[in-house]
């Protein structure tokens, strides 16, 4: 089976990131045939510091490597270095309906939330998301909830092509994690842990050190009443008790038996202690990776290198079924 999914190089990556995609891109190693792309394309849609984005991709790319991704499992790889992505955009724009792309959640609030230019790049996004996956035919995107509706345009576009021009494209599916596919801001739990618009000290970060993430945890927002359980009038309990199943590899349901009893403090302080557990090695890990920017290079070349040639079949059908090109290819 193959195993496609993207991630933004911008900002610094944060639990949800962690707990929605990162920890299941390492397990999809397992699974199957894996892709992971590194999205600089998608980060230029809004406003951003070019000397910025090339760092901010090699911190992304030393990140996935120290969560467990191994390059030699899986294909680690820049999105900009395989130009298929980009022309299979353009190919796919004839079959996306621009009403489709307008309603799209994430560009009403990225719109919204420009000051200056709302870019033509931003509306799209998602055919962009849908070109990075559909290039190598993948059957599975492991994803967080965040991104359920550009799954469903993607599957929508899928589908259409393979109408109007003949089954050729695979109709992929997500597959979302059930604990922890949407981890809520510390501060603000009932919005999204994000890089951008949420709270700082409700954002636990990858590469927080311990004490940061102790002191987050420490000033995490409760709710009124004594009980730990979840519930939807309780989303700041129900948001550590999931964090701390996925940090201890339990159920939800366990932990809420485990601490029946006891207090939100040791429920924050219990859940500060296994995220450090599960982040630390990560942090540690990075230090070391980061420093040798040839070595990530050298891993994302390689890796582009593999993406281009998986790529390269599903191009060639795609531009000819669409009766664009020579017959034999370009050139
Ligand atoms: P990005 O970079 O914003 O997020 C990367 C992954 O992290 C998940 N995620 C979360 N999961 C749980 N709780 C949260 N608070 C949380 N915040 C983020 C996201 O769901 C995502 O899986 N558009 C994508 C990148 C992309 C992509 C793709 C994904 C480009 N092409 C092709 C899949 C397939 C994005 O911006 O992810």
């Amino acid at each position: 089976m193959r195993i496609f999914s993207g991630i933004q190089p911008t900002g610094r990556k944060h639990l949800g990131n962690y707990i929605g995609a990162i920890r299941q891109y390492v397990a999809g190693q397992e699974r199957g045939e894996a892709l992971y792309c590194i999205v600089d394309l998608h980060a230029i849609t809004v406003a951003y510091d070019p000397v910025e984005l090339r760092e901010r991709l090699l911190d992304t790319t030393a990140i996935l490597l120290a969560a467990g991704l191994d390059p030699q499992r899986c294909v680690l790889f820049r999105q900009s270095d395989v130009a298929a992505h980009t022309e299979l955009c353009w190919l796919l724009s004839s079959v996306t309906a621009l009403g489709e792309l307008s309603r799209m959640h994430q560009f009403r609030d990225k719109s919204s939330a420009q000051r200056e230019l709302v870019s033509a790049g931003l509306l799209f996004y998602p055919v962009l998301q849908a070109a990075d996956v559909l290039a190598y035919r993948a059957e599975e995107v492991p994803v967080g909830e965040d991104q359920r509706e550009h799954l469903e345009l993607m599957r929508e576009i899928a589908r259409r092509f393979n109408a109007r021009f003949g089954e050729t494209l695979v109709v992929p599916r997500h597959r979302i994690p059930e604990v922890g596919a949407r981890i809520m801001d510390l501060q603000h739990p009932e919005t999204k842990m994000s890089t951008t618009g949420t709270s700082e000290e409700g954002t636990v970060y990858v590469l927080d050190p311990p004490q940061a993430i102790e002191k987050k945890f420490r000033r995490a927002v409760t709710d009124s009443g004594t009980d730990i359980r979840r519930a939807p009038d309780k989303p700041g309990v129900s948001n550590l008790v999931e964090i701390l199943a996925v940090a201890r590899q339990r159920t939800p349901e366990e932990i809420e038996g485990e601490l029946a009893g006891a207090g939100y403090g040791q429920l924050k302080s219990v859940a500060a202690e296994a995220v450090v557990g599960l982040l630390s090695p990560v942090r540690e890990r990075y230090e070391q990776l980061r420093s040798d920017e040839r070595a990530l290079e050298q891993t994302l070349s390689e890796g582009a290198r593999q993406a281009r040639e998986l790529a390269a079949p599903t191009l060639a059908e795609v531009r000819e079924r669409m009766g664009v090109g020579g017959r034999h290819g370009p050139g």
